[in-house]
């Protein structure tokens, strides 16, 4: 057993009672009295993070880097593992470091567990567009069900990073492009993940990551710095974290970017007078992966030697992959460069998290196979996916009411690689999940439709990756397969055509330059809408595409981004009808990537949004600033008529109300929101912010009325200093199912 839980249970039995260690004190005791007894070394070790890099169920590796970690584990020179995702091997792991070491402090296990473990939810930026707050805090619970199954205690996740910029692949990671909406999901996801009580074996800590402007990295191109203002940093960029940080989020990860030319791994300023400072975060911060030693490459550190001190002055607790502090911290201490206070604060940090997860309590509290066993089939976590994925879904475009389809069609036509596929809609963030999982909308489909119903794959879009992580090879040449998927179509009373990007067309190191559904795919559609105008197309993708052609030319566009496990059968009810759409734009969707970075909320420039001939800030060769779909846009198989917004102010707060009648011929759920323009301010304000939603179901023919109170907190914004300050003056407030079509109205704020 433990030899540290020994020593404790020896004072526990004279003490108080026979609880959990967890639940008799907050902690801090145990872990002081813990620290007071570790060695220099052993305190480097809490700080220490490897990934899985042998047979931990084998024999013990005998030469090399493997084998020198391996003796690490066992001398308590290793804090925490990620990537390690069976019970048998996180058991074998924990088992060297507890019952070898001389403290036998428990390691904390990560892994990213983003959008599901196994059984896959839709990616980040698809949840989003539900708007749905409970359906996602479910979403992570299943989720941290699932990883907590398998002996995993700790999430990389939520990514609570804002991005305007679709060619960024990690886009598909966050929650979009807005600050409040971002923020309201963090809480929900963080939730979702940590539960109520962290100790329990169903749930895991989380991490708000990566601390902070990774989305803005410069061009959308992965790794790249940032530039960012103070007033984008205060009011843009940091309250997702802000929330995540008062939701009780029990990590943080810093990144890959510099911001005003410090790398945020070593920036003082954020992680110290912020995060722990202002903000008053109790957890750790874990670098991104071997972020401390990229300090280099920067050009900031000189070795690293300096990246370690950089990173631990900083307030950077736990080296991911940098080796920069096992190898560094205990000359930087040993010579005076760093305090070893900083160690103390650091580990402190570390081991209260441990503490919270119930570790010291048992370190195989998360390691059971039976769970394990059952989790991978769990029917409720089957059912909360496919929930979470309908509900995801957004409906751009709905010309001649295509959908739902008729009951009537005895000649359905399904066409493209993407209907067919099973592993796309995984996403590219799956590291727990079996390739080829998803059931396909193919499958779903012929399921509900049988013989009425006829596939043809038309063109090859991709073929691997053949092994991850390498790329995905988009065909732009051959163009086979087209004339049987258009001979198809001409024999058909309606098309569904599943087009768009891989899962692996997005995420990390996938940035793209060019935001049109890629290869041959468009070129097939126009064959297609050549011999049959009824085609409904299901747009699959990762971030904001280019879709004017689509617009321009197809009468009905579905967005359905990759979404997970039960991808099929949540886009089969949707264009069956059982599912009436509901979800929302969390991003704008250009014209043309020559607009983006593209956002609603921005600023108004001196010249102001009149149009002139020439001088006036616009691009001269495309039709409008607008976005083609803007920002909480979506539509419904019903549709919402607003009237009567009134505005008033009261001692509480201004209050706002709208009525919100559903005038179609299905009950449908709408998502109701609040827009806010401050006219003038210290700082300049967005012509738009969010400052409220609420998502409510209307029966056809109903009439809703819905309320918000606005209060400082939504009137203020922080200025340069990062002070919350709220300043007297005009505000419009719009109210609408988008932002861009709202009823609008006016109050003065003394
Ligand atoms: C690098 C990514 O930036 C980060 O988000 C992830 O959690 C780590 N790798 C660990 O896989």
């Amino acid at each position: 057993m433990l030899k540290i839980v020994n020593c404790f249970l020896v004072v526990a039995l004279y003490a108080i009672s026979s609880l959990p260690l967890h639940a008799q004190t907050n902690g801090e005791k145990f872990v002081d009295d813990l620290i007071s007894k570790m060695t220099l070394e052993e305190k480097i070790g809490q700080m220490n993070q490897y990934t899985g890099f042998f047979d931990p169920t084998g024999p013990a590796p005998k030469n090399g880097n493997s084998a020198e970690q391996y003796e690490q584990i066992k001398n308590g020179m290793v804090g925490s593992m990620l990537n390690v995702k069976t019970v048998k091997d996180i058991r074998a792991i924990q088992k060297l470091a507890v019952e070898n070491s001389r403290l036998g402090i428990p390691l904390i296990f990560g892994f990213d567990v983003i959008h599901g473990h196994k059984i896959m939810g839709p990616i980040p930026l698809g949840e989003s567009a539900s708007w749905d707050l409970e359906a996602i805090e479910k979403a992570a619970s299943y989720a941290a069900k699932e990883a907590s199954a398998v002996g995993i205690n700790w999430t990389f996740a939520p990514m609570v990073d804002v991005s305007r910029d679709a060619r960024w692949g990690r886009v598909m990671e966050g929650a979009g492009e807005d600050a409040f909406l971002g923020s309201k999901i963090a809480v929900a996801r963080v939730k979702g993940f940590q539960g109520d009580d962290l100790s329990s074996p169903y749930t895991i800590a989380a991490c708000a990551k990566h601390f902070a402007g990774y989305g803005f990295a410069e061009g959308g191109k992965d790794y790249n710095r940032a530039e960012v203002s103070m007033n984008t940093l205060y009011n843009v960029i940091l309250p997702p974290f802000k929330a995540a940080s008062d939701a009780g989020v029990m990590t943080f990860m810093n990144g890959f970017q510099d911001i005003n030319g410090v790398p945020v791994t070593g920036s003082s300023f954020l992680q110290r007078d912020i995060l722990k400072g202002e903000w008053g975060f109790e957890g750790f911060v874990v670098s991104d992966w071997g972020s401390i030693g990229e300090m280099q490459n920067h050009g900031y550190a000189k070795d690293q030697k300096t990246a370690a001190m950089y990173g631990v002055n900083a307030g950077s607790d736990m080296d991911m992959m940098a080796y920069a502090y096992i190898n560094h911290l205990k000359d930087l201490v040993l010579s005076g460069k760093v305090d070893e206070s900083k160690l103390d604060d650091a580990v402190k940090r570390i081991l209260l998290v441990k503490y919270k997860l119930g570790l010291f309590d048992d370190p195989y509290l998360y390691c059971n196979e039976e769970r394990e066993k059952m989790m991978a089939n769990d029917q409720a976590t089957i059912d909360g996916v496919h929930d979470m994925a309908k509900k995801s879904i957004v409906l751009l475009k709905n010309e001649n009411k295509l959908l739902p389809l008729k009951d009537s069609y005895s000649k359905i036509a399904l066409i493209g690689q993407l209907a067919e596929d099973k592993n796309s809609p995984l996403g590219n963030w799956r590291l727990g999940a079996t390739d080829d999982t998803a059931i396909s909308v193919l499958e779903a489909m012929k399921e509900r439709y049988g013989d009425n119903l006829q596939y043809e794959r038309g063109v090859t879009v991709f073929s691997g990756p053949e092994n991850f992580p390498s790329e995905l090879q988009i065909n732009t040449e051959d163009r086979s397969g087209i004339k049987e998927a258009v001979e198809l179509a001409k024999n058909s009373e309606i098309v569904i055509v599943v087009a768009g990007e891989h899962g692996y067309n997005s995420g990390e190191g996938r940035s793209r330059s060019n935001i049109k559904i890629p290869g041959l795919q468009q070129e097939m559609l126009k064959e297609i809408m050549a011999v049959n105008k009824n085609v409904i197309l299901v747009v699959t993708n990762g971030r904001p595409l280019d879709l004017s052609w689509e617009d321009a030319n197809i009468p009905t566009i579905v967005e359905a981004w990759q979404l997970g496990t039960m991808a099929g059968p949540a886009i089969a009810d949707v264009l069956q009808g059982k599912y009436v759409p509901s979800g929302k734009l969390p991003v704008s969707f250009p014209r043309s990537v020559g607009q983006v970075p593209l956002y609603y909320n921005y600023q108004a420039t001196g010249r102001g949004d009149v149009k002139d001939e020439v001088f006036w800030s616009h691009y001269g060769d495309i039709e409008s600033n607008t976005p083609l779909y803007p920002f909480g846009y979506g539509l419904s198989y019903t549709t919402f008529e607003y009237n009567n917004l009134q505005v008033m102010k009261t001692d509480k707060g201004v209050k706002v109300s709208v009525n919100v009648k559903n005038t179609g011929a299905f009950d449908g759920e709408e998502v109701v929101q609040l827009y806010i323009k401050d006219h003038y301010a210290s700082l300049i304000r967005p012509v738009q912010e969010l400052k409220s939603f609420e998502k409510v179901m209307i029966k056809k023919g109903e009439q809703k009325v819905v309320e918000f109170v606005l209060t400082d907190k939504h009137l203020g914004f922080y200025n340069a200093q990062g002070k919350f300050i709220v300043e007297p003056g005009a505000f419009d407030v719009m109210v609408g199912g988008n932002s861009r079509d709202v009823l609008k109205d006016r109050f003065e704020l003394d």
